[in-house]
């Protein structure tokens, strides 16, 4: 059982390579992304996709496996596979975990300039004492809780007050079991965790340059 976290710096690509980048979603998942008037956000997700098929292509499995990905209405997106995967995308970044074990989450965010006070509704007390005023620690709490409920698979923010980071540095606590949280090193600007079920799976992370997605 192994984790991987792929991560690469977001860059804008030609409409045609756009097409050809969509048509190896399953039809449905092409037609959503079409209807999205932002570029920036049909790139992005895109860019996530083709960071997952790098990962499926490493683990040995065919490129058609992107064909089976499904996107369940607030739930997680899944594949015809024995994997687990997670995709966060934000300004600047986009991310993929996989895991041949247990469920897997992550989350990145462009680092701004909220605060704990902005959230009072969303962390616990103890973790407001601890963010402080600090936009840092707020982005890394927020962070840790978004990828484990990305990673029990809960439809997102109403699940992130129950999200409790406080049981250890790399633990978090959820859906009545413990979670294994590692911060991700995305560059100066940005933060993020990938959450795991498995409390040992070993991790890896890489950053891939534009080059080793784009055609050869
Ligand atoms: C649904 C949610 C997971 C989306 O989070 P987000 O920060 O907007 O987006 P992310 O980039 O982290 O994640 C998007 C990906 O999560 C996945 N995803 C969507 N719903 C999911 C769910 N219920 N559980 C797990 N993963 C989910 C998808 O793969 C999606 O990417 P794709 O559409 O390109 O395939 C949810 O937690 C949410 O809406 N969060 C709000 C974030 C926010 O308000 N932040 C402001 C404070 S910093």
């Amino acid at each position: 059982m192994s984790v991987s976290v792929l991560i690469t710096s977001e860059f804008e690509f030609s409409p045609s390579l756009e097409a050809e980048w969509l048509k190896a979603l399953p039809p449905e998942r092409q037609r959503r992304i079409r209807a999205w008037p932002e570029r920036r956000d049909r790139q992005r997700s895109l860019l996530a996709s083709r960071l997952l098929l790098e990962s499926l292509r490493r683990l040995g499995h065919a490129p058609a496996a992107l064909a089976t990905l499904r996107h369940p209405p607030r739930s997680r997106p899944t594949l015809d596979l024995p994997l687990q995967f997670s995709l966060a995308h934000c300004a600047g970044r986009i991310a993929c975990a996989v895991s041949t074990g247990g469920t897997v989450g992550i989350d990145v965010e462009a680092m701004g300039a909220l605060v704990a006070p902005d959230f009072p509704l969303y962390l616990t007390p103890a973790e407001r004492a601890w963010a402080g005023r600090s936009a840092r620690r707020f982005y890394s709490i927020w962070t840790r809780k978004e990828a484990v409920a990305k990673a029990a698979g809960t439809a997102g923010l109403p699940a992130l007050p129950a999200v409790d980071t406080t049981p250890g540095a790399r633990r978090a606590a959820f859906a009545g079991r413990l979670w294994r949280t590692a911060p991700i090193a995305l560059g100066r600007g940005w933060i993020g965790h990938v959450a795991l079920a498995d409390l040992q799976a070993p991790l890896t992370v890489e950053h891939l340059p534009e080059a080793a997605l784009l055609p050869a």
